[in-house]
């Protein structure tokens, strides 16, 4: 099978380096790539360009040229994420490593939703809750353990929002690795009992993410953190690619066809970024066809970086202070955010936000109307779909994937206030009658 870089911006470094040059270890990996000035690096636990300090990415030389065997192949893979391992830097053989399998969630047609909504087109949602550990941090810590492991590290860990400190922890129980992951110290207790669960440290550090994450930084600069691998610190370049399998699922799940509309939830914005890449790979090597898609980013008022910058048609992200019940997207100073503003702009999206009082109405609309319990991101998600129709920015009339990262029972108290039983009454029919409800 010939080989072709998929990155048009590389091309030419490529084509010079045969796949065989890369570690087996990595897959169709072939190198890190500078995202600002095209640099190349060999595969490393490195994340920053020496020239320019620009974020790295994983380059491939991925197999071209029989779309129909490829496909065949991906469909004869196991029901996670490894089905895609020809597209991953991980190794061919890595369903048979430790991992917690996740992946190949569910895609729901959302008919009832899409009533609700107005939508006329079909509507999907993605169910990330379904994973594991109920976000889609499984995804992204499943590729970094497989980097974790060939580096050497022997500790695993990250800064967290909340989601990403369970899926690690748990992902180090399955592997062997120790694990000690870092989060503010005023999370949800749904997301704390998870992130300690699993047997590993956790850290509760007074500030907020960001805070959490420049010590992460300090750490791995030190002799302290030596060992250590950060997924989405030192780890990242890896971590990132596995939110491309969010997009092989989707299009893969939609019968081998593009959505038109992506409504995807931005802390970071590496899952929205790394959607981007996925659906570009998989047009170039023409297993789906090439068409254009709209890609949109979902944030909620109380940290809308993004969103903010969007609207005023800034290129620059500023940095904000979170404060809203979307803690899991509660991230002030977005890693991403401006390649975030490049791909909503280039597809001719748009990154929008909601009030968190949206947030819960949009996460109670999707559990009476499709029975998915979201997490506040699904509410995210949800909420700004309804804002994107109404304001005319979302074509009701096309296929539209909205994304829920995560499940609801993490977030139990942004519902529990406005949600309860319907009645308490006596064991007795008398009782039941009275209530109203027979
Ligand atoms: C549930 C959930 N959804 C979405 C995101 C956003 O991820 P990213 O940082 O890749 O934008 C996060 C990040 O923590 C999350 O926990
Ligand atoms: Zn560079």
């Amino acid at each position: 099978m010939a080989v072709q870089s998929v990155e048009s911006s590389t091309d030419s470094a490529a084509a010079d380096s045969p796949a065989s040059s890369a570690s087996a270890a990595f897959g169709p990996a072939v190198a890190l790539s500078c995202r600002e000035c095209g640099e190349r690096f060999d595969l490393g636990p490195i994340f920053a360009c020496v020239s320019c300090f620009g974020p790295l990415e994983v380059a491939y030389d991925l197999p071209s040229g029989d779309p129909e065997g490829l496909r065949r192949q991906i469909e004869a893979g196991p029901d996670n994420i490894w089905r895609y391992a020809p597209l991953l830097p991980v190794p061919a053989d890595v369903a048979t490593l430790p991992s917690l399998r996740p992946g190949f969630t569910q895609l729901v047609k959302a008919d009832r939703l899409a009533r609700e909504l107005g939508i006329t087109g079909e509507l999907h949602v993605k169910d990330d809750s379904g994973n594991p550990t109920h976000s889609f941090k499984d995804r992204v810590v499943a590729i970094a353990v497989q980097a974790a492991r060939t580096f050497g590290f022997t500790t695993l860990s990250c800064s967290s929002t909340g989601n990403l400190a369970g899926a690690v922890g748990a992902a180090a129980a399955r592997s062997g690795f120790r694990s000690c992951v870092f989060i503010p110290h005023d999370l949800e207790a749904g997301k704390v009992v998870m992130a300690a669960v699993y047997g590993g440290d956790l850290v509760g550090i007074e500030g907020t993410y960001d805070d959490v994450n420049r010590f992460c930084s300090e750490l791995i600069g030190d002799p302290v953190g030596e060992g250590w691998g950060f997924v989405n610190v030192n780890l990242r370049p890896y971590y990132g690619e596995g939110s491309k399998t969010l997009a092989y699922e989707m299009c893969e799940q939609l019968g081998w066809r593009l959505p038109d509309q992506i409504v995807i939830p931005i802390a970071s914005g590496s899952q929205l970024t790394k959607i981007d890449k996925g659906l570009k790979e998989l047009i170039a090597l023409g297993l789906v066809e090439d068409k254009p898609y709209k890609i949109f980013g979902a944030q909620a008022e109380g940290c809308s970086p993004v969103s903010t910058a969007f609207k005023a048609g800034h290129d620059v992200v500023r940095p904000q202070k979170p404060n809203t019940i979307a803690k899991s997207l509660a991230i002030g100073n977005p890693a991403d955010g401006p390649y975030v503003l490049d791909i909503a702009r280039r597809t001719g999206g748009a990154v929008e936000d909601v009030t968190d009082e949206q947030v819960v109405d949009a996460i109670k609309l999707l559990a009476r109307t499709e029975g998915i319990f979201a997490e506040t991101a699904g509410g995210v998600t949800v909420g700004v779909t309804k804002k994107l129709i109404e304001d005319g920015l979302l074509d009701p009339s096309l296929t539209t994937v909205v994304l829920n990262t995560g499940d609801g029972l993490k977030t139990l108290d942004a519902v529990a206030p406005t949600t309860g039983p319907s009645a308490i009454i006596r064991p007795t029919l008398d009782s039941f009658r009275e209530a109203g409800l027979a």
